[in-house]
């Protein structure tokens, strides 16, 4: 299986599924001269973490992640940082009743079509669980990103298409149902000149970044779909003396490179598969079958609510990628 790694020079490599022992990530091209601790990186980890809000799933994970390499007194030594989080709260029985069936939104049709083997036990690698090696990836490079003075901040914007959405939450919850959401991130101190055009523009490393996460369906910049609504007199940003726009539709890029305005962008997250309700299915014989969720099974009403961490982190990794990126673009910084 292809597909593990993410970046150019600050380059991740996340391992491991929901139910194995552990699971981990390696960071390559982190430069030397970070401050790093576990604690710090624990404390994201922890924003991610499942069975500590209440409209999350119930997996309760200490999450305490282990520096094996690449830092040494406390800083980053410029070799490949490994982070390792052990698995404590699985129990795969739970899905032993279920495995011989197609899980509708889920990924188990595919995996078995293409690998020929999947491993049922609460996802695999398909699981969002893998997305804590990335908030763990995404804590060095938001550290990384600091010292330039950089903070890109995710925020959930609507879930259900509210954007005050408790009650709902709660009533679709009791129904057994879910609800997919919106998570907005936005950088507001971004320098011009970062993003390498063409198939590096900033655009579209964020939007690959974006899409990779599980569940997540749709990516728009700025006014993004609303855009192709508008008139050009109406879209365009305006350029001002001694500022850089008047406005700030195209999301803080132009042409795949950052324009100085505050960078913002929007993920969409579709409703979570696993629901309590019956749902009518196939075995992977090819019979026709029910899925009944096993009594016990945790999953979140919400993905998006989970998600906001994970795109955060996601979005630093780019970032920080392009920064080291741009160091090669130019001689003119
Ligand atoms: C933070 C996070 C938590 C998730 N938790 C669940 C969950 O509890 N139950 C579930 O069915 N899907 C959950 N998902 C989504 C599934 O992992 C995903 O829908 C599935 O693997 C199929 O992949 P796809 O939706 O990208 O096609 C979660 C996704 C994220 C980002």
């Amino acid at each position: 299986m292809g597909g593990n790694s993410f970046g150019q020079i600050f380059k991740i490599t996340t391992w491991g599924e929901s139910h194995g022992k552990a699971i981990g990530v390696v960071i390559d091209g982190c430069p030397s001269g970070i401050e790093l601790s576990e604690e710090e990186i624990h404390l994201e980890l922890l924003k991610r973490a499942p069975g500590r809000a209440p409209d999350t799933s119930s997996r309760k994970e200490p999450d305490k992640p282990e520096i094996l390499s690449g830092v040494f007194q406390g800083i980053t030594t410029g070799t490949p940082i490994s982070i390792l989080i052990p698995n404590k709260d699985s129990d795969s029985s739970k899905y032993d009743s279920i495995k011989h069936l197609l899980r509708p939104g889920h990924a188990n049709f595919t995996y078995l079509k293409k690998y020929g083997i999947f491993d049922h036990r609460g996802g695999g690698r398909a699981s969002a669980r893998e997305t804590a090696c990335r908030v763990a990836a995404g804590a060095v490079a938001k550290k990384f990103l600091a010292s330039f003075g950089i903070f890109p901040k995710a925020t959930l914007k609507e879930v259900g298409g509210q954007t005050s959405y408790e009650d709902l939450l709660k009533e679709i919850q009791g129904e057994g149902d879910s609800l997919g959401g919106i998570v907005e991130v936005t950088v507001p101190m971004l320098p011009v000149g970062l993003g390498e055009p063409l198939y590096h523009k900033m655009e579209a490393l964020l939007a690959q970044a974006m899409l990779s996460l599980p569940a997540s369906k749709g990516f728009e910049m700025g006014l993004g779909f609303e855009a192709a609504r508008m008139r050009g007199s109406e879209h365009n940003d305006l350029f001002i003396p001694g500022e850089i726009t008047e406005t700030n539709h195209a999301g803080g890029t132009l042409g795949g490179i950052s324009n100085g305005m505050p960078l913002v962008f929007r993920v969409a997250f579709k409703p979570t598969s696993s629901i309590f309700k019956n749902q009518k299915t196939v075995t992977t014989a090819g019979e026709p079958a029910t899925l009944n969720l096993p009594e016990g099974s945790r999953h979140d009403p919400c993905v998006a609510i989970r998600a906001v961490p994970v795109v955060e982190a996601m979005a630093a990794l780019v970032l920080a990628d392009l920064i080291l990126l741009n160091r090669c673009s130019t001689i003119q910084f």
